[in-house]
């Protein structure tokens, strides 16, 4: 069965709006496992404009499935991720020379810094994802460097869906998608995606976890969180 990662960022970003305590990523994370998310995703970001430092150590003892941990290939995060030990650690750029073209982390022009970040935490029995274009040349770079996992950047393919002419957009995600899983990498994928624009998603089987946040949470404000997981999980799950 496919996997839904609910990324709880924005709930974050609500309760940051007025400085305090709710609403409460810990509260939404426990909702969203009762209501069929498989895993919990969480940015910590470096200017902490949405999860705190707090909420990971709280969410790193409460969460029963797993954790996801977005995060920048620095010192300061890896130290953080070695002590707190999430299931996964999904590496991703927070500045604008870490991206390509399109969005994802430039895996071919930082091999070396990604090598090094991979291994430290391997030392702490992390599984590492890299969030890349569906870009064959950074694929193969993601397999250089270590990482079991990729995380194939949709956010391109989502505007795309929008307009109605998706279907170049679909098609590098479904090239990328095969050929990860040719070279030995898990395929994962997210950013932008929704109850509408994932069902040609879903068709790519290669396609292992989801990890959505946005949607979510913009749903959640009007029929609530755990029918908004819900209606989400059904689908990924449901599909074939
Ligand atoms: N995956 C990664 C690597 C991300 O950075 C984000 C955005 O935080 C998401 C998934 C979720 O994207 P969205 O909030 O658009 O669903």
């Amino acid at each position: 069965m496919r996997r839904l990662g609910v990324n709880i960022d924005h709930v974050a970003t609500l309760r940051q709006a007025r400085g305090g305590a709710a609403p409460d990523p810990v509260t939404a994370a426990g909702i969203a496992e009762h209501n069929g998310a498989d895993g919990i995703t969480v940015h910590l970001r470096e200017d902490r404009r949405h999860i705190q430092d707090r909420d990971l150590e709280i969410l790193s003892k409460v969460v029963q499935s797993r954790i996801n941990m977005e995060m920048a290939a620095t010192g300061e995060m890896i130290g953080i991720a070695s002590r707190l030990r999430p299931y996964s650690a999904t590496l991703v750029p927070e500045k604008r020379k870490e991206l390509t073209t399109e969005g994802g982390l430039d895996v071919l022009g930082h091999r070396e810094a990604l090598h090094a970040a991979v291994s430290r935490l391997h030392d702490a029995g992390i599984l590492v994802s890299l969030f890349i274009d569906p870009d064959l040349a950074q694929l193969r770079a993601a397999r250089q460097v270590g990482a079991e996992a990729v995380e194939i950047h949709t956010g391109t393919y989502c505007e795309a869906f929008r307009s109605g002419k998706y279907e170049e957009e679909l098609g590098k995600i479904r090239i990328a998608a095969s050929h990860g899983k040719n070279i030995g990498l898990k395929v994962f994928a997210g950013h932008g995606l929704d109850v509408r624009n994932i069902v040609p998603i879903l068709s790519l089987r290669e396609v292992e976890e989801f990890n959505i946040g946005h949607s979510i949470i913009a749903r959640a404000v009007f029929i609530g969180l755990g029918a908004a997981v819900r209606e989400m999980a059904d689908l990924i799950h449901g599909a074939p």
